[in-house]
C-alpha cells in the first residue's frame, strides 16, 4: 500500500510513537529536518486532476508514484505516493516541494545535491533514496513532455 496522507499525531499513543521514530531515525543519521519531512509528509498523496501520473521502482524495490498538475508550462502542483523507507519519503517530499512553481525546464534541472542540501543529512546508505526521488520526477516530466508533443503534433495534423 502507498502512503496516502499525513500521519496523525493526535493521541498520546501517536505522540510516543513519534518520539520513538524520531530517536531511531536520529540515531541512524537523519537530520531533524529530514525527520520532520518524513513525519509531516507535506506533499504525500495524489491529485485527482493530475496532467501526468508516473511511477518508478528503484533497484531496492521502493516505488514512487508522482502526480503533477501543469498550467501554462509551469508545475502548479505536485504530489507523490511513496512505498518505501524514511529516506525515500523525506526526499520525495523535498523533490515535490522544489518542483512546485517551476517551469518544466527548470524542474528538469533539480539535482540530488539540491535535495540533499535541504535534507541536511541522511545516512550514506540512503543516498540512493534521493536519486530515486529525482528520477521519479524526471520520469513524470519526460512522459508529460512526450505526451504533450504527440498531442500537439496530432492537433497540427488535424488542421490539414
Ligand atoms: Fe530504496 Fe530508500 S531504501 S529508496
Amino acid at each position: 500500500m502507498f502512503r496516502e496522507g499525513m500521519m496523525n499525531h493526535d493521541s498520546a499513543k501517536d505522540s510516543s510513537n513519534t518520539t520513538g521514530i524520531w530517536e531511531m531515525l536520529s540515531g541512524s543519521g537523519y537530520s531533524n529536518k529530514a525527520i520532520e519531512y518524513y513525519l509531516n509528509q507535506p506533499n504525500m498523496g495524489s491529485l485527482s486532476d493530475a496532467d501526468q501520473i508516473s511511477e518508478l521502482t528503484g533497484p531496492c524495490g521502493d516505488t514512487m508514484k508522482v502526480f503533477i498538475k501543469v498550467d501554462d508550462g509551469r508545475i502548479k502542483d505536485a504530489k507523490v505516493q511513496v512505498l518505501g523507507c524514511p529516506g525515500a519519503v523525506a526526499s520525495a517530499m523535498v523533490v515535490m516541494e522544489l518542483a512546485k512553481g517551476k517551469t518544466l525546464e527548470e524542474a528538469f534541472t533539480i539535482r540530488d545535491r539540491d535535495v540533499y542540501r535541504i535534507l541536511e543529512e541522511i545516512p550514506d546508505k540512503k543516498q540512493h533514496c534521493i536519486r530515486l526521488s529525482v528520477k521519479s520526477l524526471q520520469k513524470a516530466l519526460d512522459e508529460y513532455s512526450r505526451a504533450t508533443v504527440i498531442t500537439n503534433e496530432g492537433d497540427n495534423d488535424a488542421n490539414f
